[in-house]
Order: structure tokens, then sequence, then C-alpha cells
């Protein structure tokens, strides 16, 4: 693997980032994580999706002039990310002047090559989705099915890209490629929307839309918000409609790009055929993760539940935020919807990073140090079957990584920590010492602390603090790569001294926080 780009959906700005935000972020930031242990050139962008009738009138009514609003709460999501160690190597806003220019050169191009025409239109507009419906897609009191409101009728003069031109080669290239769709189940759901599809109204007139970016050479029209948005995964890495840039090159096409179901159509369907038009490279996999929901209720501003992470730290003192990316990042199996609750992300947390992982460590460590000075001694250093079970560990996180199984990758670390608590539990290793079996009871702690240098690695994605402060007290060099871990890194002689010694998770046993903004 010589490179690893991956992308996340770019947030609308006419909000603050809630968790189901930053769950994408999270796990993409988990899977560009785990990649980077596997290539030295692992890329992940973000960023913000700033345009739109929204933006317009939500500034308008704050008496902001929209970039104002824009830079506010973008700064909103920076923030959030910086404090949630999202490891972005790149940050978009869809203001951004290269971004803004590049759009504008894709549009001509487009319009050039007689893929983008000019037609009068009715049609039925959600702003929330800021998206043209058709009757089909709403629900039976008429309104858009994801923001239960009526959408607008607009008739307008708009240019239309050729969407139906592209239809056969998608339809080609989802049943070509199975895996392209992540999970596969999501598949049916989008050639069955291709059967219907029609050429897509690609601006807005500025009387009716202003804030957006304007057709070059059309001083009337301001390119539709999704066709901007889409392009921010090529714009950013420098693509550029004749001279392409060397990291374009290098990155391009990305290798997974994550998003949430609800806009899988816009990426399976819309983002595939402007790819086609422009001769690109099609991106490997679309990642299509499900909704997080607050104690089994939909998010939402009326029903006041919208959960910030900012508040889920708050509420438990939590100085880093290991533990609420840990949770978001197991909590769903790929592709399916996942619920935060504050009491299972505490009982989880606590069993899985403090009982079970944690405290492992720990007394390991203290028993090495109460029963050996801290000192591993030759005759410890040893082969065990454990270490078999640790490699493969390795190669079942790394397959599921393959298919961006985030969630059940990290079962399979848990298992090998439940098995080293066994595999303690069953050696007893204080009733080892006792017995004065000394060589046996050394034995068993190296076994497990050579285990647990695996165990950091392969958290580390999780819970880079933790893993790093693991690493620490192991004295292992965190950045090696899976391939090379060889599972002969605790050497002979002084390892660790009590003073040394810390838990590296601590407990959540705050109370509840009960007033959550
Ligand atoms: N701006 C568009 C995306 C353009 S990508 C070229 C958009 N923005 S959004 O702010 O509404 O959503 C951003 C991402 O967050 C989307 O992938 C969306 O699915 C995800 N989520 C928003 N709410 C969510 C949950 N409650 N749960 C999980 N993800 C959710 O769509």
């Amino acid at each position: 693997m010589d490179k690893f780009y991956t992308t996340t959906a770019i947030d609308y700005v006419n909000g603050a980032p809630h968790i189901g935000h930053a769950y994408e972020k999270i796990l993409t930031d988990v899977i560009c994580r785990h990649f980077s242990q596997r290539t030295d050139n692992a890329y992940m962008l973000t960023g913000t999706d700033e345009h739109g009738i929204k933006i317009q009138k939500t500034s308008a009514q704050m008496n902001v002039s929209p970039k104002e609003f824009c830079d506010m709460n973008a700064q909103k999501f920076i923030d959030t990310w910086k404090l949630l160690d999202i490891n972005y190597s790149q940050f978009i806003r869809t203001t951004d002047e290269q971004h803004t220019k590049t759009v504008q050169k894709i549009f001509k191009k487009l319009l050039e090559k007689g893929d983008i025409y000019k037609h009068s239109y009715t049609g039925l507009y959600c702003s929330g989705c800021e998206a043209f419906l058709s009757e089909k897609d709403l629900d039976e009191d008429g309104c858009c099915p994801n923001h239960k409101k009526k959408p607008e009728v607009v008739s307008e003069e708009n240019y239309f890209f050729k969407l139906t031109k592209y239809k056969d080669k998608i339809i080609k290239h989802i049943k070509e490629n199975p895996d392209f769709i992540v999970p596969s189940f999501r598949a049916n759901e989008v050639l069955n929307q291709l059967e219907n599809i029609e050429d897509i109204s690609v601006s807005r007139a500025k009387t009716s839309v202003n804030w957006g970016i304007s057709v070059l050479g059309d001083d009337s029209q301001v390119i539709y918000v999704w066709i901007d948005a889409l392009s921010n995964y090529i714009t950013a890495l420098g693509y550029d409609t004749e001279n392409p840039s060397e990291k374009f090159k290098k990155y391009w096409p990305a290798d997974v790009q994550v998003i949430g179901k609800d806009i899988l159509k816009f990426h399976s369907i819309y983002w595939l055929a402007l790819l086609m038009a422009l001769d690109l490279p099609l991106p490997k996999h679309i990642l299509a993760h499900g909704w997080i929901t607050i104690d089994e209720t939909k998010m939402s501003k009326s029903l006041g539940n919208v959960v910030s992470p900012k508040s889920v730290m708050d509420s438990f003192n939590m100085t880093e935020p290991d533990a609420f990316r840990y949770y978001m990042a197991a909590t769903a199996p790929c592709g399916k919807d996942g619920n935060y609750s504050d009491d299972d992300f505490k009982e989880k947390v606590n069993a899985h990073l403090a009982n079970s992982m944690g405290n492992l460590l720990n007394r390991t460590l203290s028993m090495l140090v109460k029963y050996f000075n801290g000192e591993i001694k030759p005759e410890f250093i040893q082969e065990n079957e454990l270490f078999n079970k640790a490699k493969r560990t390795i190669e079942e996180v790394k397959h599921h990584f393959d298919y961006y199984e985030v969630s059940e990758a990290s079962q399979k670390i848990i298992e090998l920590v439940d098995i080293l608590n066994k595999y303690v539990t069953d050696n007893a290793p204080w009733t080892l010492a006792k017995e004065e079996k000394m060589t046996q009871c050394g034995q068993v702690l190296y076994t497990v602390l050579e285990c647990m240098c695996v165990i950091a690695s392969l958290i580390y994605p999780y819970c880079p603090n933790i893993a790093k402060n693991m690493a620490k007290q192991l004295k292992y060099d965190i950045s090696t790569k899976l391939d090379d871990i060889k599972l002969n890194n605790i050497k002979e002689g002084k390892l660790i001294s009590k003073e040394e010694i810390f838990p590296v998770f601590l407990r959540l046993d705050s109370e509840l926080a009960t007033n959550k903004k």
C-alpha cells in the first residue's frame, strides 16, 4: 500500500457540531489512523459546506454577512475536531478561494463539453436537503421525509447536468464492483434510485439564492450547492481542469469516502457522474454509515435532544477524548445505526478501557515491580502460544479495516484483552510468587506485557492518548507499523519503577449530567 486517501462529508455550518457529525469524523479518523499504521502516506480530508439558501437565510436573520456567519460556525467544527483529536490532514471550506475558482472551472468545462445545458424548469425544492425532490420522494402529507417540511415550488431557468447520459455506466460500475458501496446491502437501494433518475438542475437563479459560487460568464446564476460541495474532494488536493497538482495525482482516487446513509444518493450517483464527465477515476469505496440516535430517538432541534461532543466530555469531566472516540467507533456495526446514551457510554468504557484493558496493564506492571523490582530477567523471555493469538488478532483487525468494519475490529481487540485477563487469572502470578515459582511468575508477566504492546498498537487509532500512555510504560515505540510488530519488544533489564506506573484510563464515575446543551 503506497497511499491512503479518505474523506468525510463536509458539514453544513448552519448549526454547531453534534455527536452525529462527530461520529463520522471519529470513524474516518480511526480508519485513517489505522491505515497510517500500514502506509507512510495516509491523508484525511474534512471540512465545511458553506453555501446555499439555509446559510443565506440564517445569516440574514442574525444580521451578519453570510461569510461572517460561516467563519463563526466553521470555527466551532474546527474547535470540536481538535477537542476530539481528529487528526485530519486538511480542512477545506467551500468558501476557500482555490475551491471556488476550481468549481467555476469544472462547471465551465462541463458546459463546453455539452454535459451542462440551460433549461426552464418548475420543481419542488427542499432547502433542508438543498435539493429538488420529485413527487415520489415525498411522504403522504406531501413533505420531505427527512425534514418534515413541504418543499417550495420553484420555477426558474437553470443549468442542467446530463445525469441520464451516465446512468448505464454507473449501474454497470455498481454491479461490477459489489464492494464499491460499503456495506454492500445498500447497493440495491442505489440501483433502485438509478431507475428513475433525470437530469439535474445544477444552478440556481441569483434572485432565489445568491450565497454561492457564480457561474463564470453568467452572473445571474450560482452553482448548485451539491456540485460545489462534492467537488471539495478533488479541489482540496489541487485538482485543476488543465493542470492537476502533484498532490492530486498522488492521492486521487480516494480509497474510501465516508458519508452518512442519507447522502448516499449524492455520492454514488451524482458524484460518480461528475467524475465520469471529468474523465477522472472513481473512488474505490463509499462507506455509508448509519445514524446516531440519542436514547434511541433521532436528534432534532425541535425535540431539544441535540447533544454536542463537548457536553459529553464536560459532563464526565473528561480531559481526553479517547473514551468518547472509542465508544462512538465501537457502537454501531458497519453501516448500521448506533445509539448514544450516558449510561451505556459509562458502562462500556469503564468495562472495556478501565476494568479490562487499563487495569490489566496496571496490575501486571505493579506485580513486575513488586516481585522483580520492575526487571525483566532473561529467563522470563520465551515464546508463548498467546503470541500467535496476538499475531492473529493483528491480521483479523487488518482484515476488518479492509472492509471498514471499525466496530467489528474493536471487538477483536477487546477479545484479546479478555483472553489475556483470563490467562492472568488462570496462571495466578501472585500464587506462583507465593510458591516461589519466580521464573514461571516472571514468564506470565512477560507474556502479558509483550501482548500489551500489540494491544497498544491496535487500540491506538481509537484511543491515541491511552495507547501512547501504555506504550510509554512498556517502553514500546507506538509508531511501529503493524507489519513490523515482532513480539520481541520487551527487553531484558529494568522496564519500569513504581513511580513510573500510572493508570492509562480512569473510570468515569462522575454523576450523570442532567442539563446537556
Ligand atoms: N453538507 C452535506 C454533505 C456534503 S458532502 C459533499 C451534509 N451536511 S450535514 O451537516 O447535514 O451532514 C454531514 C454529515 O453528518 C453527513 O454525512 C450526515 O449523514 C452526517 N450526520 C448528520 N447527522 C447525523 C447523525 N445523527 N448520525 C450520524 N451521522 C449524521 O449533508
